[in-house]
């Protein structure tokens, strides 16, 4: 609890190492953030994530979408995991999955993710490529709610990075991922205080 407000409680999504997700799970340990992580769900069965949000105590757990014979019976089953987990707010963090309008539709608003690029630039896979090949001299990272269309959700927050002669997309990658965990802890905070919420298609701030 925090002023009387009790803290919204997050489920991360991930498919990978997680480093988004510990950013969160980090910011969450203050005693004034708003949110609280509560569960982190993996579509891979490996994903490194989950062995380290385990080791903070955090519940995780592997929905193997292989495991399910279609993407309505996989979301089924993710869904039931945010319910028993009682999530307010979906982050996801590496969470390679297409997630179904109808799944889209049940968090409007509530679901975020992060995307490595300054949208609405370099949609999709491979944003540091993309980002050298169009020889971009600022890159970044932006955090948005999801909607329907991929990579297209109101933008809640982005920083940037300079894009520095002879760089690889390595080192690109490098030097946008700490700017992505302090950009979605940041983000993260705005929407569970309610500062910045999805109106219309966009994202109304306040405060
Ligand atoms: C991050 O760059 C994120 O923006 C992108 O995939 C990467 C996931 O990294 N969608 P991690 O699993 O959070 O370390």
């Amino acid at each position: 609890m925090n002023n009387g407000t009790p803290k919204k409680r997050v489920a991360v999504l991930i498919s990978g190492r997680g480093s988004n997700m510990s950013a969160l799970i980090e910011a969450a340990k203050q005693a004034d953030y708003p949110a609280e992580i509560v569960a982190v769900i993996a579509n891979k069965a490996d994903a490194g994530g989950l062995e380290t949000a385990r080791a903070q105590g955090i519940p995780a757990h592997a929905i193997a979408h292989r495991d399910y014979a279609s993407k309505h019976d996989h979301e089924a089953a993710v869904s039931e995991a945010l319910h028993a987990a009682k999530a307010d707010i979906i982050c996801l963090a590496g969470y390679m999955r297409i997630i179904s309008p109808e799944f889209v539709r049940q968090w409007e608003g509530k679901m975020l993710n992060i995307h490595p690029s300054l949208l609405p630039l370099f949609r999709g896979l491979h944003t540091h490529d993309q980002a050298l090949e169009a020889g971009v001299r600022v890159h970044g990272c932006t955090v948005h709610f999801v909607t329907e269309g991929m990579d297209e959700g109101p933008i809640i927050a982005q920083a940037a990075v300079p894009v520095k002669t002879g760089d690889t997309p390595e080192m690109l990658a490098e030097r946008v991922l700490p700017v992505e965990h302090e950009t979605y802890a940041c983000a993260l905070a705005l929407v569970a205080t309610g500062k910045a919420v999805m109106k219309g298609g966009r994202t109304v701030f306040s405060d």
